[in-house]
């Protein structure tokens, strides 16, 4: 139970021009990653938000030494001393890339002992595939009470992946980085994230090709030396910054994000009469005109993310028509309609499909976030909703947004934190 709630003053256009921190989904790949390394790595643009203060805590925890210059979005790590393989519930339950661990100590040590992650609730969440890369390598797997433990000197392989997994992808190629042999990892993710970590591992000397494409090859080596690496761009957050202009009618320019990693959003955001117009680092968000309702079906990278399915569809909620959403990824991550329909949209929800009839009007209510997504889905709908919206657990949101709260008032909005 938080002890603050979010107070959010909707109806006001979002003016003016904020800039996208660095990605949360690449930095919780990239820091595990440098565990591989038998040298001191700095990772530069790292998001100041929980879920890399978690990491922080599990890599000092194996005995790292790891500075974290919030203020300059600095990490320092160096992995030189780590001497443990264990990561036990107490840390690896506070996210869901907790579980990047096991590829990483795989790597390096040859085994690992991690207990089962967190993350948000949002479908089943199993991670077979992320085992069954790790025995395709040669390693011993055991899931027992909760706890993943491998073992096992690895040796490169063929790497089937039943279903496109963007965790699986990133857990053996963490496992695969050294192993003895070339490895192929078949039907992979092409998320932004996987392209960076292959970017990171060779920046290190690691010997990764195809990353962005369905077959990704590495071919193992013995050594990896320190390096320094900026991670990319948040693609989830500038989507969710591009939803929030076009949502509350307003015009803002968003620095520092890479177009065309927001092909997708941008495409369905034209499709609804959305200005959009790409800069070569920067995407800017106006409306003139009513937004026509669309349909969007969630799909992997270069699809539509699931993860601005959310937010996206809280906009939809004031679209004129109806709009339909097929979340095809995870298995219940429509219940933060059920929030926004306390605010007054109509929507039906048949399985993984919502039906959106658009609304006039939203008006502002209490709501409260049960995932990370739907936190932003929520702060959307607030600030397009008429008067007050109070937004219940809302530390959900300071997971994957870093100060997310003072970049929507330097664009005009009317949020603040109250305590309970
Ligand atoms: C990553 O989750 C992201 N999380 C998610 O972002 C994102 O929604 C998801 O990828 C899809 O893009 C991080 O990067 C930390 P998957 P992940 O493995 O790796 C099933 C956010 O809001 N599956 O691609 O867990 C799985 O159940 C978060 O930032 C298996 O069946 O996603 C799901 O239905 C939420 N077996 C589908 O595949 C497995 O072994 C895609 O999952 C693994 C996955």
């Amino acid at each position: 139970m938080d002890n603050y709630k979010l107070l959010i003053n909707g109806g006001k256009p979002l003016i003016g021009e904020t800039f996208v921190s660095g990605g949360k989904n690449t930095s919780v790949a990239v820091i595990p990653a440098a565990l591989l390394s038998d040298d001191v790595c700095t990772i530069e643009n790292v998001p100041d938000i929980e879920d890399v203060r978690v990491l922080y805590d599990i890599l000092t925890m194996l005995g790292a030494k790891v500075d974290f210059d919030r203020q300059n979005r600095r990490m320092v790590i160096d992995p030189r001393e780590v001497n443990g393989t264990k990561v036990d519930h107490r840390y690896a339950s506070r996210m869901r890339a907790s579980y990047y661990l096991i590829g990483a100590l795989l790597g390096r040590f040859g085994e690992a002992e991690v207990a089962y992650p967190g993350g948000c609730a949002i479908g089943s969440r199993p991670f077979d595939l992320h085992i069954k890369g790790f025995q395709a390598l040669g390693a011993q797997v055991e899931d027992r009470s909760a706890v993943i433990s491998a073992k096992g000197k690895l040796v490169g392989a063929n790497v089937f992946f039943d279903r496109i997994t963007v965790g699986g992808t990133i857990n053996v190629m963490l496992a695969a980085a050294k192993a003895e042999g070339t490895t192929i990892l078949h039907n992979a993710a092409k998320e932004p994230h996987i392209v960076d970590l292959a970017n990171f591992l060779n920046s290190m000397g690691a010997k990764v090709k195809g990353a962005g494409t369905d077959t990704i090859r590495i071919r193992g080596v013995n050594r990896l030396h320190g390096s320094t690496y900026a991670v990319i761009p948040d693609q989830i957050e500038t989507g969710t910054l591009m939803i929030a202009a076009a949502a509350t009618r307003g015009d803002v320019t968003i620095r520092g994000c890479i177009p065309t990693h927001m092909e997708a959003l941008t495409a369905k955001l034209l499709e609804m009469g959305v200005l959009v117009s790409e800069l070569d680092d920067a995407i800017r968000v106006r409306t003139v005109g009513a937004h026509r309702a669309v349909n969007v079906k969630t799909q992997e990278y270069p699809g539509f993310p699931t993860d601005l399915q959310q937010p996206m569809s809280a906009m939809l909620c004031m679209a004129k028509g109806t709009s339909i959403i097929n979340e095809t990824i995870f298995e219940t991550r429509l219940k933060h309609l059920n929030e926004i329909a306390r605010m007054g949209a109509h929507v039906r929800i048949l399985d993984q499909t919502a039906i959106i009839d658009g609304v006039d009007e939203l008006y502002g209510a209490p709501v409260t976030c049960t995932d990370l997504r739907a936190g932003a889905a929520l702060v959307v709908a607030g600030l397009m909703a008429k008067g007050t919206t109070e937004i219940y657990e809302p530390s959900f949101i300071a997971r994957g947004y870093e100060h997310i709260e003072e970049k929507l008032r330097s664009l005009g909005a009317d949020i603040r934190r109250e305590s309970l």
